[in-house]
C-alpha cells in the first residue's frame, strides 16, 4: 500500500529500457516508516512487472497465467475439447487460459479445478472449494469429469512458505507426488501432467515414477516465472496408460 502524504514515503517515475527495445517508465518506491524494506520490494516489483500490468490489461485473474501460456506456446499440449484438471488453481489465472484453449465456455472441453481458497467463478470452469488432501477429493474431482478421466492434469499448487527452505521444499514436493499419483490414476493414455516443483528438479523418486509413467518428461523455467524464484515446472507428456493391479 501506498504511503499517501508520508514525506519518506512516495514513488517516483523514471525511465527505464527493456530488452525488446521499447522504453517504460519505471516507478521507484522509497521505504515509508510503515512500510518494511521487503513490502517496499515487492510493491516495486510488482508496480514494474510487465507481467502483471499485461494481466490487468487483459483481464486476467493472475501474472501465473503467462506461465502455462508461455510453457504451452513451446510444447503445444492444450488442446479444443481436452478435459483439464487444475490443481491449485486460486485465484484463477490457469483455469482461465485452460478454459479458452479447450474451449470449455462453447462446451467443447472441460476445466475442473479445486483449491481451498474461494475464488470468484469462470465461465466454463467447474470449481470444487476443498482441499487437494482431503481423501473425498480425488473421487469428486473424478465425478465432474467427462467420461471419469481427464487429458491433462496440471498442478500449481504451493502451500504458504514458512521461510524455511527445508520445510517449504518438502512441503511443495509432498504436494507434487499427490498431484503425480492422481494424475496416473485419472489420465487418458497420451496425457499429460504438468506440475510446480522446486529448483533443483524433481525429487528422484517421484522423477523416476514420471519416467516410468510418461514417455518424456522435462523441466520447464517460463520467463514469466521469476529468475529469483526457485520455482520451476516439469512437464510429462504421453501418459503411458494405468498399470492395472495384478489379479489374485
Ligand atoms: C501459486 S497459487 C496458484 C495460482 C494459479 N495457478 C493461478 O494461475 O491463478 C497456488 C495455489 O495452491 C493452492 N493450494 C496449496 N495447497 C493446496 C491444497 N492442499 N489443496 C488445494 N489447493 C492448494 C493455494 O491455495 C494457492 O491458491
Amino acid at each position: 500500500m501506498a504511503d499517501k502524504g508520508n514525506k519518506k514515503g512516495g514513488s517516483g517515475n523514471r525511465a527505464s529500457s527493456l530488452s525488446g527495445g521499447q522504453r517504460q517508465m519505471r516507478t521507484t518506491v522509497k521505504t515509508a516508516r510503515k512500510r518494511s524494506v521487503s513490502s517496499a520490494r515487492w510493491l516495486e516489483r510488482q508496480l514494474n512487472d510487465p507481467y502483471v500490468s499485461a494481466s490487468k490489461r487483459e483481464g486476467l485473474r493472475s501474472r501465473a497465467a503467462y506461465k502455462l501460456r508461455e510453457i504451452d506456446a513451446r510444447y503445444h499440449f492444450l488442446k479444443s475439447g481436452q478435459r483439464i484438471i487444475d490443481l491449485g488453481a486460486a485465484p484463477g489465472g490457469w483455469s482461465q487460459e485452460a478454459a479458452e484453449r479447450v474451449k470449455a465456455a462453447e462446451g467443447k472441453g472441460q476445466v475442473v479445478a479445486i483449491d481451498y481458497l474461494n475464488f470468484e467463478p469462470i465461465t466454463g470452469v467447474e470449481i470444487i472449494e476443498m482441499d487437494f488432501t482431503d481423501p473425498n477429493a480425488e473421487d469428486l474431482l473424478k465425478s465432474h469429469l467427462r467420461g471419469g478421466r481427464a487429458d491433462v492434469v496440471l498442478s500449481d499448487m504451493a502451500a504458504p512458505t514458512v521461510g524455511h527452505a527445508k520445510t517449504d521444499h518438502m512441503r511443495i514436493m509432498g504436494l507434487a507426488e499427490a498431484a503425480a499419483a492422481f494424475a496416473a490414476d485419472v489420465l487418458e493414455p497420451g496425457g499429460v501432467f504438468l506440475c510446480k516443483v522446486f529448483q533443483g528438479g524433481t525429487e528422484r523418486d517421484l522423477l523416476d515414477a514420471l519416467k516410468r509413467d510418461f514417455k518424456t518428461v522435462r523441466h520447464v523455467k517460463p520467463p514469466a516465472s521469476r529468475a529469483e524464484s526457485s520455482e520451476l515446472y516439469v512437464l510429462a507428456t504421453g501418459f503411458r496408460g494405468r498399470t492395472e493391479p495384478e489379479a489374485g
